[in-house]
């Protein structure tokens, strides 16, 4: 199984690492209540630089197509993939809006099989995080359930 994000930020390029910086902190916790072990999963991103000022290339298309093989060198032997947010989303489906097609499997290049959640970075922003506005949440029960379904697709649970 693969984790894929959107792109390193300023975390990642000093630590070399993907998710290591505050969503990456989110995310092992939201990974640990799914019952996933990071250690066991393949950690990647499909722009494989920080955008300048973090800000998604003007030219978005171009950037992912020359990251590609990279990215397909990084999903070698994996049949699931979990996208965090609307990059890869959009990069491996074609498909846009993660809030509205989040939780659902897609068939996707290479045999593999693709499900999309909230991006962990969304819900440090929200304030579900902050505890600030209960009518503006982004669950992170929501990402749980997802990541849960993900593990039971690649232990083989037909979903068809
Ligand atoms: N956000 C991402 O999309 N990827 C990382 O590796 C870190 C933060």
């Amino acid at each position: 199984m693969a984790l894929v994000g959107e792109a390193p930020g300023q975390w990642e390029v000093v630590n070399k690492k993907g998710f290591t910086g505050p969503a990456g902190k989110l995310l092992d916790t939201l990974l640990k209540l799914a019952g996933i072990e990071r250690e066991k999963v393949t950690i990647s991103n499909i722009l494989k630089c920080q955008p300048e000022k973090n800000k998604l290339p003007a030219e978005l298309s171009l950037a992912i197509a020359c990251c590609s093989e990279i990215l397909e060198r990084d999903l070698e032997g994996i049949s699931t993939v979990i996208g965090l947010g609307n990059i890869p989303l959009l990069a491996l489906t074609r498909q846009t809006f993660i809030t509205k097609r989040r939780g659902s499997i897609y068939e996707i290049a290479n045999g593999r099989v693709f499900i999309g959640t909230l991006h962990p970075a969304a819900l440090l922003r929200s304030a579900f995080v902050k505890g600030e506005d209960e009518t503006k949440v982004l669950p992170k029960e929501v990402v749980v359930a997802d990541l849960k379904r993900a593990k039971e697709v690649d232990e083989g649970w037909n979903w068809r």
